[in-house]
């Protein structure tokens, strides 16, 4: 399969699966426990139909949001990730040019293998910060700090993450950095040499967010590991209210998901909240962002931004979550897929289809500009 054969979500998985050693493929596609609330990110979508209106004149289509005061050409915006690099050597800095091409956010991880600074440098795009908060504070207010100076539009505390789910996938292979794999691991990598000849003919690995904090030469660091000894636990709403202040500017939290805490993040001046569940990567059993999305919007939507993220493979599945109120939509493995499969190009096309689906589904549905989708639109099952 070539990327000119990629129409959809599914196949650039498929091609990224056939690209992609096993273990890394694994880390992307997996997720938490039984992938229970994973598969169910997905699924969600199907409980609820699209009842279109007709005749409505859309000849012209405005798909356009504004969103803690950025304006995005499309509704769909590519959330923070690790480990781009890994993925494909292009990394980040195909991923930011190709949201710069399409006009829409995009975020830089504190576990990226791109300086935030190098990609905020080259594109004019808005570019969020994916936050981890450390028990180091130190190393908290110098990351802050990197992140005001190098011109970062919105900071984006995670706060799903405060320990490491369970990923049995990597567990099984070993995945972790540098990679201590178990034998049907190091099976896997010899069986895709072509990932690791590009792997090992560019420029070396590195976390440069975390540069100074990470002794990466001694020992290895798993994701599990990265959560459960450096993020700290102890984190509350006392330290993300000094953390807002501090940052004087777009602040939202990543990972709400009950009306009484997006009441909390109002309370200390967050201007947006994500819902979500770190696409089934942390609690399985969890509820759907989708599936939550009225509740909180009905709570308090006309007080902060609320945005949702998880399992969207469809530009119907955007329109499902703009109708109920979402003022934006993250997406990951929709664009690290692409990323695996084709570098920049592959994002671009990852992008280019969802643009395409968008917009022909709001002609569908007779809604010239995202403000004509409502919940009148929607029915459930
Ligand atoms: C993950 C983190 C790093 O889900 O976001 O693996």
């Amino acid at each position: 399969m070539r990327l000119k054969h990629c129409h959809n979500f599914q196949d650039f998985r498929t091609l990224a699966r056939k690209r992609l050693p096993g273990p890394i493929f694994n880390y992307i596609d997996g997720a938490a426990d039984d992938e229970v609330t994973y598969r169910r990110n997905t699924a969600a979508f199907d409980d609820v139909d699209l009842v279109p209106n007709v005749l409505a004149g859309v000849k012209d289509i405005d798909m356009s949001v504004t969103v803690m005061g950025q304006k995005l050409d499309m509704p769909i915006y590519c959330s923070p990730t690790a480990l781009q690099r890994l993925f494909h050597h292009q990394g980040e800095r195909a991923v930011a040019a190709a949201a710069a091409k399409y006009g829409t956010m995009f975020g830089v991880s504190s576990l990226g293998t791109v300086s935030l600074e190098e990609v905020r440098k080259a594109h004019s795009n808005p570019q969020v910060y994916q936050f981890y908060f450390h028990k180091d504070r130190g190393l908290n207010k110098a990351m802050m700090e990197r992140a005001k100076e190098s011109g970062i539009d919105v900071m984006m505390l995670t706060v799903d993450s405060i320990t490491g789910g369970n990923r049995e996938r990597d567990k099984r292979t070993g995945f972790s950095i540098p990679f201590q794999l178990t034998p049907r691991g190091i099976l896997e990598f010899m069986i895709k040499p072509a990932w690791g000849i590009n792997y090992v003919t560019h420029e070396s690995f590195k976390l440069p967010q975390l540069d100074d904090h990470v002794d990466m030469s001694g020992g290895a660091v798993s994701i599990g590991r990265y959560f459960t000894d450096m993020l700290d636990p102890s984190m509350d709403w006392d330290d993300v209210a000094e953390m807002v202040k501090l940052w004087d500017g777009q602040f939202c939290l990543k990972g709400i998901m009950s009306v009484e805490d997006a009441k909390r993040a109002i309370d200390i001046g967050c201007t947006g909240i994500i819902l979500s569940n770190h696409g089934g990567r942390q609690l399985d059993g969890s509820r759907t962002a989708f599936d939550q999305l009225a509740e909180i919007v009905d709570a308090v939507g006309d007080q902060i931004d609320v945005i949702m993220d998880g399992g969207i493979q469809r530009g119907t599945h955007i329109l499902k979550a703009l109708s109920l109120g979402a003022k934006a939509v993250g997406g990951g493995r929709f664009y690290l897929y692409a990323l695996a499969a084709a570098g920049q190009p592959g994002v671009e096309r990852a992008l280019e289809l969802m643009r395409t689906e968008i917009e022909r589904d709001m002609r569908l549905m007779g809604c010239r500009s995202v403000a004509d989708l409502s919940v009148s639109n929607l029915r459930f099952r």
